[in-house]
């Protein structure tokens, strides 16, 4: 069956091309104009595409974010489809996936594998970890749909931090895809100017219970003192026994944004790149000192692309306290 979706493949991607090639424009016209223009992140849209092409390919149960994703302005299923069809085809056939989305060897992740990988290191962490808490904050939400899909629990309350443009879109998508929130709590933020958690506090927010906060995909656009100041919010107002899971980048995968056209990109919609710790040597202390110079200790922590010469350029961690 291998062989035979293969020889049906290639032919169907040469033929596909020209769709293909106008599948690719219209979704990032959508994610970079037409975010530009509302005001919210591509950043966001792009882990979104990430997370629709898992459920598509079966990697990741995720009906929300395949409705959330059919109704927002700024990205495109059809252009998605058009980009990924004989992909899929093939995928169907023969059951194995190809070229992409992928899942690669431990320590051969590439920067193609990022969202697939990350959210699957996240969603392991998350599952293990959402029995033991009464709290649930996910901090930098964007169109993140773990509130909405199987990490719902009852007695568990949830909370969804992000910048005020970025909710108010994320709700109105929500609304027109028919997906319940009432169970969330948006709190509007912003973690360079304000105290997250003070902000969590007013809309009920306790601080004297376990709770898990997911900075997913976040810390890489804030600088290392934000950074800090955020992780430090989040111990000091919240017991032990409290979880907070982010990704943390090598300051050589920061130094991507450099290029011109890369910063062009990313400036367009304000979203430049900031905090990346130096993993190329000894990268696992690197990441414990960091760690436990913020009165933390590290729990979990999956590195990605740990093979290459220049050490990893991501790692998924678990800060316990
Ligand atoms: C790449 S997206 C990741 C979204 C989400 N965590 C996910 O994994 O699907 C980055 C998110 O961080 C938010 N963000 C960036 N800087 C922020 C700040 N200073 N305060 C609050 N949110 C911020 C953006 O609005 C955006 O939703």
């Amino acid at each position: 069956m291998s062989l035979l979706s293969f020889l049906i493949y290639v032919p169907l991607q040469i033929a596909f091309m020209p769709l293909a090639i106008v599948g690719v424009i219209l979704v990032a016209y959508r994610q970079l104009v037409v975010s530009k223009r509302l005001g919210v992140s591509q950043t966001a849209i792009e882990v979104l595409n990430g997370r629709w092409t898992m459920h598509i390919f079966g990697l990741r149960k995720d009906p929300a974010t395949a409705k959330l994703a059919a109704s927002l302005p700024n990205t495109s299923t059809t252009g998605l489809w058009l980009a990924l069809f004989p992909l899929w085809i093939k995928f169907k056939l023969s059951g194995k996936l190809f070229l992409y989305p992928r899942i690669p060897e431990v320590g051969n992740e590439g920067l193609g594998e990022i969202i697939v990988v990350r959210t699957l290191h996240f969603d392991r962490i998350i599952e293990r970890a959402i029995p033991e808490v009464e709290q649930f904050v996910v901090m930098g939400a964007g169109y993140d749909t773990r509130a909405y899909g199987d990490f719902r629990r009852d007695g568990v309350i949830y909370y969804e931090l992000d910048q005020p443009n970025v909710q108010k879109h994320k709700r109105t998508a929500l609304l027109n895809a028919e997906i319940d929130s009432d169970h969330v709590r948006f709190v509007s933020v912003d973690f360079n100017t304000q105290n997250a958690i003070e902000q969590l506090v007013i809309t009920g927010f306790a601080p004297s219970k376990k709770t898990l906060f997911l900075l997913e995909g976040v810390t890489l656009y804030l600088t290392e003192d934000d950074v800090r100041k955020t992780i430090r919010e989040v111990r000091d107002y919240a017991p032990a026994g409290s979880i907070l899971l982010a990704d943390f980048y090598a300051d050589r995968f920061i130094d991507i944004s450099k290029p011109k056209a890369v910063q062009k990109t990313l400036d367009y919609t304000n979203e430049r790149l900031g905090f990346g710790l130096p993993l190329a040597t000894g990268y696992e202390q690197v990441l414990r000192d960091f760690v436990e110079s913020e009165n933390m200790s590290l729990g979990e922590a999956h590195f990605m692309g740990s093979s290459n010469d220049n050490g990893p350029f991501m790692v998924v961690a678990e800060l316990n306290w």
